[in-house]
């Protein structure tokens, strides 16, 4: 994948005092000048895994230790099945070992994973310390690392601990994803589309124009897609940054990907690949309980089948399908509520009843 030839993009996040910029860009994060209005510190802490670490973290804290006087490296197992409270302690224990105090910045290096569990120990060590995203994913760029959710797993349930954290500053470089897995890519395409059926039905004829180009790593379609993407989404956590209402539009998918991930076990299927499916479902969901004519809901499978997403259930049984979705976050006096699509860029949420959830969960294969 070439990188030549693209400009640097500012998306702003306008949250008050929390307010912050994601910077878009090639070959941007090694960059001393990328940092430079970050607030004053002795101690910067690179948390990262290790995949990400021996290709990218040398450089990062190459431009670090032009501002800090020190700069300490965490380096995580990597992987799903360690967004956890074991993991999680292993940063407690780097920065209380290396002395941190309480004005070190954590910089999150790698994908939602990461980045998760960084914002979470950003929160929580000495009562809060602030951190930045380096998302080097697709998923992470577009979704993750804006918007101040930070999570681990539970054994019962996605993402059920944790707290909103904004970051001071992301910083998503294109240049990171020629090292991206094609699997990865691809998962982190769902959470492109995602944003097309919720909020912009012309971004979502873009991408089925642009997708072949997206699969290529065109450098000047990514940069577009990652711009749109948070574009949207700092405009929906600006209205509703703890969810409240509005924000729910970006799980699209998630109350059925969630489950599969979960009923597989954590990193079976890859978060991008359950949302992809998930999407899938929840689209003809839509469209069985009227919202959506069905040629559209067969356009989104479309999509997403042809990024190379699954669209098909895997078979858990519609019981057990069920029985997980009860402890979505969304769910309301034990109602398990869905993001639908009512429209060509707009989404509701909405309770369904049961015999139409079992109904699409059994038509998709569950
Ligand atoms: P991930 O963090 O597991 O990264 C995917 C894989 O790619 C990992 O093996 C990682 O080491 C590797 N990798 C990362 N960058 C690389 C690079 N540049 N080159 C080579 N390999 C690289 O997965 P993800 O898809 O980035 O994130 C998924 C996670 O994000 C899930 O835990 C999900 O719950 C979370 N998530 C959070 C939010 C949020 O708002 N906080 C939103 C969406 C997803
Ligand atoms: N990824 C969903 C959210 O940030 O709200």
């Amino acid at each position: 994948m070439s990188t030549s030839g693209s400009t640097q993009h500012r998306v702003s996040i306008a949250l008050d005092a929390r307010s912050y910029d994601i910077v878009i860009g090639t070959d941007v994060f090694a960059l001393p000048s990328t940092y430079e209005a970050l607030p004053d510190a002795t101690c910067a802490a690179l948390v990262s895994n290790h995949t990400v670490a021996p290709l990218y973290a040398q450089q990062l804290a190459k431009a670090l230790g032009e501002r800090y006087r020190k700069v300490i490296q965490v380096v995580l197992p990597d992987g799903e099945a360690h967004k956890s409270w074991q993991t999680l302690n292993l940063i407690f224990d780097a920065l209380l070992a290396a002395g941190c105090d309480r004005k070190t910045t954590l910089f999150a290096l790698g994908g939602g994973v990461v980045g998760d569990m960084t914002g979470f120990a950003a929160a929580c060590y000495m009562r809060g310390v602030p951190y930045v995203q380096v998302p080097t994913t697709l998923l992470a760029q577009v979704d993750s690392s804006v918007g101040g959710k930070t999570a681990i797993n539970h054994p019962m349930g996605k993402n059920m601990i944790g707290v909103f954290n904004q970051p001071l500053l992301v910083v998503a470089d294109i240049a990171t994803l020629t090292t991206l897995p094609q699997r990865e890519l691809i998962a982190g395409l769902a959470e492109v589309i995602k944003y097309g059926p919720i909020a912009d039905g012309a971004f979502f004829v873009w991408l089925e124009a642009n997708l072949d180009a997206l699969l290529a790593r065109d450098p000047a379609a990514l940069a577009h897609a990652i711009k749109r993407s948070c574009e949207i989404k700092a405009w929906v956590v600006s209205q509703d940054e703890r969810e409240t209402g509005l924000r729910a539009i970006l799980n699209f998918g998630h109350t059925f990907g969630h489950a599969i991930e979960a009923g597989l076990g954590f990193g079976t299927w890859l978060h991008g690949e359950a949302v992809g499916c998930g999407m899938a479902i929840a689209a003809q969901l839509s469209a069985n309980v009227g919202l959506i004519p069905a040629a559209y809901a067969l356009r989104i499978q479309r999509l997403i089948e042809r990024a190379g997403l699954p669209v098909r259930a895997p078979a858990l049984g519609v019981q057990r399908y069920q029985q997980l979705m009860s402890v979505d976050k969304k769910a309301e006096g034990g109602e398990t509520r869905f993001v639908l699509i009512e429209a060509p860029g707009k989404a509701v949420l909405r309770g369904v009843p049961d015999a139409d959830v079992a109904t699409v969960l059994r038509a998709c294969g569950a």
